[in-house]
């Protein structure tokens, strides 16, 4: 039997569930703390913090759409009145958004790439945090995490970026589980 179980099974099972199904209610004001507190204790090599999170809730999540799709028609004047529809919604209808801002330091022990794994695993566990305080969620990016100018409207400043938005709601469904590649075809052993 394993120590704990529970966790055991959890991690042996999880899913995301697609931020179409995240609906109310969201994390009231103390879970969100718990799920930020969660997501933000990960490994983290010279204890650097090159991460920040931004919270995207309630009526903001509104404001956040009609600037990205102000900024869709500025990039394209020929847009179509759905598809600025599709941008007035893209942070919705999930209760809740934390995006996860990599913000890199200079450090000897510590190259850009261990600090990008480190914001990565904020990402995973705010998944994970989510899903301890009963919610469901999803990983995303989208075409803002790559955009510079929606990038700094959405908080990213100079020499940042976004790396993912963790949509946070309750689930509507149950997803099935989704293929994963079979351990022999990823893992070997040292041939020595
Ligand atoms: C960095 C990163 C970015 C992603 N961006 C998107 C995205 O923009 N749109 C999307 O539909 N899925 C995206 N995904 C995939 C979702 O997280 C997807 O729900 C996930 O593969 C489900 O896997 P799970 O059930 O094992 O958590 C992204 C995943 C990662 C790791």
């Amino acid at each position: 039997m394993p120590a704990n179980a529970a966790l055991r099974d959890f991690l042996l099972t999880r899913r995301s569930v697609g931020i179409g199904f995240l609906k109310e209610p969201g994390p009231n004001a103390q879970e969100l703390r718990d799920i930020l507190l969660i997501g933000t204790r990960v490994p983290d090599h010279g204890k650097l913090a090159p991460w920040r999170l931004v919270v995207f809730a309630g009526e903001d999540r509104v404001r956040a759409g009609e600037k990205l799709a102000q900024i869709k028609r500025k990039q394209n004047p020929d847009i179509d009145e759905a598809s600025l529809d599709a941008e007035r919604r893209q942070l919705l209808p999930a209760p809740l958004t934390i995006g996860v801002i990599f913000a890199p330091r200079k450090n000897e022990k510590a190259p850009e790439m261990e600090q990008l794994l480190s914001a990565g695993n904020v990402c995973f566990n705010l998944l994970n945090g989510a899903f301890a305080m009963g919610f469901a969620a999803s990983w995303v990016t989208r075409w803002f995490s790559f955009d510079p100018e929606a990038q700094q409207m959405l908080g990213a400043r100079g020499g940042e970026r976004f790396i993912g938005f963790v949509h946070i709601g309750t689930p509507s469904v149950t997803p099935d589980d989704r293929e994963r590649p079979p351990l022999e075809s990823i893992v070997s052993r040292w041939p020595g």
